[in-house]
């Protein structure tokens, strides 16, 4: 069953009724003002920082779910009835309802009676406010009499503090109301130097920012007592609880319509001159003043939007694809770019299973985004990439995550999980194959942030790379420390204190004893990436050293990390094998199956094929590949967090997305072009859209996992947008399936596609130059050529073209 349908042209995804499974949400904002927005109005703002900045309110898990948003009510003042074009809050019939979510904007129209209301969400580039452009249509034969009553609840900044801290909270609220904009100004008066406002763009019948006064007593935003008598109470916040609505009065013959601009925004003022009068503790209102009266224009806020466009229509063109499915085009092109996009800006803070108060940016989770994101955005990736990198501990390790208001690591989510190091290779590697842009290397980059450490950038991947050499276990394999990328399996820890975080738990073994053969192979994988860069530099004794600590590790993954048919997963802290078909629970695992392939290991004497023959034996179902089985059926002390899932869930044996894809390329490392995509469309999000009612995420975009069949639930996506998936997903299609991928010495295509496609166009922009790519299929087989302009040329790789070369054309053929 479907709740929407694709709008490919549009770029868009059409929700048709709003009662979708759960919130299908959307993200506003592109650079430090952002918002999340369901299909119902429901979300919220922040600026920069989810936790620290958040500008207004939400009320996570409450019942219903969804509440708190970007609210109009409308109220037929003949009738005197009222109802939500977004439906919620009121969730009164409406006769017709479209959610659109697009690039960075949501529209949502609702009609009752006659009456449609159209509203365009959107952030506009360069700003930190969002505009509401509502415009409200007479479709009914006579003259309507309507109010319109805007809504929007202010939070107090720190959303942690806002949702725990009442006996200060409820005091501390301040407002002002000037020329009808609606003020938010909680704490300006002592350390804040930022306020929020609400404006509108029509004369106001009147205005609250006091919500009790707003809703009545003991109601709720489904029947607040101001629409419901239509008359705003003109309230003023003294401490309790601020919000801002306006109430605008119109009157539309049959057939008119009127448009009304909402601005809701953000505002610093320097330290020294916050207030006007200075001796007052009015805002000083100077600059913001011009900002609100712009966005207020209809032409300028038009302007903004498609200024907007412009900037999608260029990120998305660095890559489009033509191929026969139109599942894959529209996620390549359109929706997994695009949640490559909010993952990078995200991280894992806001989403609707993100709180926005818990996780920052994971170093780990922000170097992998930048996999599928360092195209769209180099700059930005470049920067992200030297402040992760300036949380790198001093001995190579790594702050688990970092705030992206004060860039600083933090060890609110623990530390010590021993991939972290490796992961900041992948992410450098992969910026310097799109950019080029060899300069970062030399970048001086403190360590935990403390002025006066700074080293050059590349000093920081030597020391990832030793941080692994310098903690090997007994088999000579890496020690896992906390937990490597699966964070729940947890073999240092022994928690039986229940509710006890294993990512901060004190570690009760020493972790001299449990190995990960995960960070084998990552190791493998990010020593060979490092070795490429040192030569790139002219470094060959060093670019030696490190491919063979890459061989050495191979060497030693063979003799202890092979279980016969398949990569084995760990040794615990007793030293004896997880993922083991010696095991009773947890014999096969997909993450060592993945990664160790992807370093090589075993594609070219049959091993690779035979793992991943026992990944598709043991792990695949219909609706993706599961993380491990069999699963955990009880807890087990010594492997942690993994068995404390019920089976079927999460890091025991759901379908973990991230993972997917990595088997995805290793199928075609070994040319199985036909596994790999079927894979592929089997967690493609667009290809379950049918699915809807069992697969209840939005179908546009991926979630991070999906239940289990150890579950009844099994097929059912939870946690959408913020995941490491986006970013694979997109890599496993873009550059193993279609094969189109960055490289030192240039372009290098090399498909390993269905055998049933005839072919694929794709037009690829990379340092400047345009490819315009035509693959075509001639044989069964992977076998390419290449033709540069006509010319043939050797290889898969379309060696970087001279200067002033704007655009070429590259014939691909498959035989
Ligand atoms: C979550 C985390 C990621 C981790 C994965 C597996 O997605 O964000 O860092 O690798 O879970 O535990
Ligand atoms: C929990 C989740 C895991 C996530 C981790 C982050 O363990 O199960 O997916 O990566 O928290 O702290």
């Amino acid at each position: 069953m479907r709740f929407g349908y694709f709008d490919d042209d549009h770029r868009e995804y059409v929700i048709t009724r709003p009662d979708t499974p759960l919130p299908w949400i959307n993200y506003l904002g592109s650079q430090t003002y952002f918002g999340i927005i369901s299909n119902t109005g429901g979300g919220y703002s922040f600026y920069r920082d989810a936790r620290l900045r958040r500008i207004s309110r939400y009320r996570y898990n409450n019942v219903p779910f969804d509440y708190g948003g970007r609210y109009i009510y409308i109220r037929d003042n003949r009738a005197g009835c009222f109802w939500s074009p977004t439906w919620q809050p009121v969730r009164g019939t409406l006769d017709a309802y479209t959610c659109r979510h697009g690039m960075g904007y949501t529209v949502i129209s609702g009609t009752r009676n006659g009456i449609t209301a159209w509203i365009r969400y959107f952030v506009p580039l360069d700003e930190t406010l969002e505009i509401w452009q509502l415009t409200v249509t007479n479709g009914r034969a006579e003259t309507a009499d309507l109010s319109l009553f805007s809504f929007i609840e202010f939070c107090l900044w720190d959303a942690w503090d806002d949702a725990t801290n009442y006996q200060r909270n409820f005091n501390t609220g301040e407002v002002e109301v000037e020329d009808d904009v609606i003020y938010h100004k909680t704490e300006y008066r002592e350390r804040r130097n930022h306020f929020a406002y609400f404006a509108c763009s029509e004369p106001l019948q009147g205005f609250d920012t006091q919500r009790e006064d707003f809703l009545g007593p003991y109601r709720g935003l489904d029947n607040p007592l101001v629409v419901e008598r239509g008359r705003s109470a003109n309230s003023i916040t003294t401490g309790w609880v601020p919000i801002g609505s306006h109430h605008v009065q119109i009157s539309l013959e049959p057939g008119e319509s009127r448009q009304v601009i909402f601005v809701l925004g953000y505002h610093e003022n320097p330290k020294d001159q916050k207030f006007d009068p200075p001796d007052s503790q009015r805002i000083n209102k100077q600059t913001v003043k011009p900002i609100i009266a712009r966005y207020l224009d209809p032409a300028q806020a038009n302007a903004a939007f498609d200024r907007l466009h412009t900037y999608w229509d260029e990120i998305l063109g660095v890559l489009q694809v033509e191929t026969p499915d139109p599942d894959t085009n529209r996620m390549v092109n359109v929706w997994n770019a695009y949640q490559c996009m909010v993952t990078f800006n995200m991280s894992r803070s806001a989403s609707f299973f993100e709180s926005g108060i818990g996780r920052g940016l994971g170093f780990r989770d922000s170097n992998q985004d930048l996999l599928g994101f360092v195209h769209q955005a180099p700059q930005r990736a470049r920067e992200r990439i030297l402040d992760l990198a300036a949380t790198q501990l001093q001995n190579g390790g790594a702050y688990h995550q970092y705030q992206p208001l004060t860039k600083r690591g933090n060890d609110a989510v623990g530390s010590g999980f021993n991939d972290d190091p490796q992961w900041l290779i992948l992410g450098v590697a992969a910026y310097l194959k799109e950019t080029g842009d060899w300069s970062i290397l030399d970048e001086p980059v403190p360590y935990e942030n403390e002025p006066g450490t700074e080293q050059p950038l590349y000093e920081h991947l030597q020391r990832s790379h030793r941080y692994t050499l310098e903690r090997l276990g007994p088999h000579g394999l890496p020690l896992i420390g906390r937990a490597d990328w699966n964070d729940c399996l947890n073999l240092n820890i022994f928690s039986e204190e229940p509710g006890e975080s294993f990512q901060t738990a004190p570690l009760k073994m020493d972790g001299t004893v449990a190995e990960s053969i995960f960070i084998a192979g990552l190791f493998s994988l990010a020593s060979k990436e490092l070795a490429a860069i040192a030569e790139a530099r002219g470094l060959a004794g060093e670019a030696a050293r490190y491919r063979q600590a890459a061989a050495q590790m191979e060497t030693t993954v063979w003799q202890h990390g092979w279980d016969g048919d398949w990569f084995l997963r760990a040794y615990d802290a007793f030293g004896h094998k997880i993922g083991s078909h010696t095991c009773q629970e947890g014999q096969i695992f997909i993450e060592p199956q993945g990664i160790c392939i992807l370093a090589g290991m075993g594609v070219d004497d049959g091993r690779a094929r035979q793992a991943l023959d026992a990944v598709h034996d043991r792990l695949a179902t219909e609706h993706g590949i599961l993380l491990q089985q069999p699963a955990y059926s009880r807890y087990y002390v010594h492997l942690g967090e993994i068995s404390s899932y019920p089976p079927g869930f999460k890091e025991n044996a759901s379908i973990f997305c991230h993972t997917n894809p990595w088997i995805m390329i290793a199928e075609t490392m070994i040319g199985r072009g036909d596994r790999a995509f079927d894979y592929y469309k089997r967690i493609n999000p667009s290809a379950r859209e049918s699915i809807s009612e069992l697969h209840r995420c939005e179908p546009y975009v991926y979630a991070q996992t999906i239940a289990g069949r150890d579950t009844p639930r099994h097929g059912e996506a939870k946690n959408s947008w913020l995941t490491g998936t986006a970013a694979w997903n997109y890599v496993a299609i873009t550059q193993w399936i279609l094969g189109i991928r960055p490289t030192y010495q240039g372009l290098e295509i090399a498909p390993v596609i269905p055998s049933t496609w005839p072919g694929f166009r794709a037009v690829r922009k990379f340092r400047g130059v345009t490819y315009r790519i035509e693959v075509r299929r001639q044989g069964p087989g992977n076998t390419v050529s290449l033709k540069l302009n006509g010319v043939p040329i050797h290889g898969h790789i379309v060696p970087l073209p001279s200067e002033g070369t704007r655009e070429v054309t590259v014939e691909v053929t498959v035989e």
